[in-house]
């Protein structure tokens, strides 16, 4: 019998000489056995666990991984529901992506995917109901069989996977797989604390000679031997780190679910000044101030995407959030980003702001607000949280985009220049005044 332990190089000659005795149907179903294929890491656990967490690295095979699961459990079992972070994820990576269920399905066992109502029909009548981290209410009341959620230390909204668990109690044995890239947040931390979870772990080397050698390349050199490296190849939750400007308590503890009334909202842009894979992101970050004087953050955009990809996130991001301008720094090279933008819409109300002093020193009164908790973030924010938790002066670990943009955000909003909105900034100190009753102090 030939085992998959037998496919090294040079593959040996009785091998060949099995491949070779295979009619086509044979090859085909080898291919698709994913009995075969699996490595030790990726086989379900035996018994009769209820969580099985999947902590490993980019590109282990862990979506791969929840999609077989799922193709597994609905031979026996008429209701495995699916949970993706984003609608587009979950239609993306899950259902259509490369490692998703529609490609490793073969032809006869693959199901009906039916965008409109959400769901997989698969050929033997069972069906999978398609949610969203996203829309934690659509959850509500709903009630699985089996479950695979994918990516949920980038859930935004982790209140999902309470939901989730609520209503995983159809049949004997109610049974939920997750797959995911570690981030320090609390969803996590909590789900390796609990007895119930049977927890595997991998890196992103165990899957080498499966992914293609520009993707490992490019992860690799973006990556290795950094400490965000160690989260993201090799799936070790990091703690807090010492000196660093943020901590996940200081963010964990002033998180919120939802926003007082804004008086402002900005979209600010940290521009990769190349594109493509092995690119540095864009970090583009929508926040607003509330009537409470309070920041709040409300939606990390970044991306590794064109000029033209990121000038329209943000623009899609100013109209949707009805934000009062677009904040970027002009570089070098000239004013990109407002070249980029009014291609898009020339419209758009867009500030460029200057560096005249470094990253840190620019961050420094931004962690402090933090710290007073007068910065709220709504949701999670995975991966800005972890390149925040891991910005340490003079350490400082790769680029850290996100946190540029999120800097850039919060000084326009916090720290801004009165001269620049004297109207704004006058009706300000008139209500503290009045409401530190001081009444009649207001001569401007
Ligand atoms: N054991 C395996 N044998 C063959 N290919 C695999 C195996 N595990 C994963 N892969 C493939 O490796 C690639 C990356 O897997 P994926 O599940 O997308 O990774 P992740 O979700 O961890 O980033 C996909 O093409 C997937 O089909
Ligand atoms: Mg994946």
């Amino acid at each position: 019998m030939i085992s998959r332990a037998d496919f090294v190089d040079p593959i040996p000659v009785g091998i060949n000489a099995a491949l070779g005795s295979m009619t086509a149907a044979q090859a085909d179903a080898l291919c698709s056995d994913w009995n075969f294929w699996a490595r030790p890491n990726q086989e379900a656990p035996g018994g009769d666990w209820s969580t099985w967490l999947i902590l490993a690295g980019r590109g282990f095979g862990k979506t791969r991984v929840g999609a077989e699961m799922v193709r597994r459990w609905v031979r026996d079992f008429p209701l495995v529901n699916l949970i993706g972070a984003t609608a587009a994820d979950a239609r993306d990576i899950m259902i259509e992506g490369e490692s998703g269920i529609l490609a490793l399905c073969p032809g006869q066992e693959r199901p009906l995917y039916v965008p409109s109502k959400r769901r997989l029909d698969w050929p033997n009548g069972a069906r999978s109901l398609i949610f969203t981290a996203d829309e934690p209410e659509r959850l509500r009341g709903k009630q699985h069989m089996k479950l695979w959620a994918d990516e949920v230390a980038a859930w935004r909204r982790p209140e999902a996977l309470q939901q989730a668990l609520l209503g995983l109690r159809l049949g004997a044995l109610p049974q939920m797989v997750i797959t995911t890239t570690p981030k320090p947040v609390k969803i996590l931390r909590e789900l390796i604390a609990n007895p119930e979870t049977v927890l595997t772990r991998g890196s992103t080397y165990d899957n080498r000679g499966n992914l293609a050698p520009r993707f490992f390349e490019s992860i690799i050199k973006r990556y290795e031997g950094t400490r965000i490296g160690r989260q993201e190849l090799n799936a070790e939750l990091l703690d807090d780190v010492e000196g660093a400007l943020w901590s996940s308590t200081m963010i964990d503890s002033a998180r919120v679910g939802h926003t007082p009334d804004m008086v402002r909202i900005v979209v600010a842009i940290d521009p990769a000044t190349t594109s493509g894979e092995d690119s540095d992101e864009t970090g583009i970050v929508v926040a607003g101030r509330g009537v409470d004087g309070h920041a709040y953050v409300l939606r990390d955009l970044s991306c590794r995407l064109s000029s033209n990809g990121w000038g329209n996130r943000a623009i899609n991001a100013y109209r949707e959030f009805g934000a009062d301008r677009i904040v970027a720094e002009v570089n070098n090279g000239g004013n990109l980003v407002e070249d980029v933008l009014r291609v898009i819409d020339r419209t758009v109300s867009y500030k460029a702001v200057h560096a005249s002093r470094g990253k840190v020193v620019r961050a420094e009164p931004i962690s402090a607000l933090y710290e007073q908790q007068r910065v709220h973030h709504v949701g999670l924010f995975g991966e800005l949280e972890t390149q925040m938790c891991s910005f340490v002066p003079d350490h400082l670990d790769g680029s850290p985009d996100r946190v540029d943009a999120l800097v850039w955000a919060l000084t326009e909003l916090m720290l801004g220049f009165p001269g620049e909105n004297l109207f704004e900034y006058y009706g300000g100190l008139l209500a503290d005044q009045a409401a530190a009753g001081q009444a009649g102090g207001g001569t401007l």
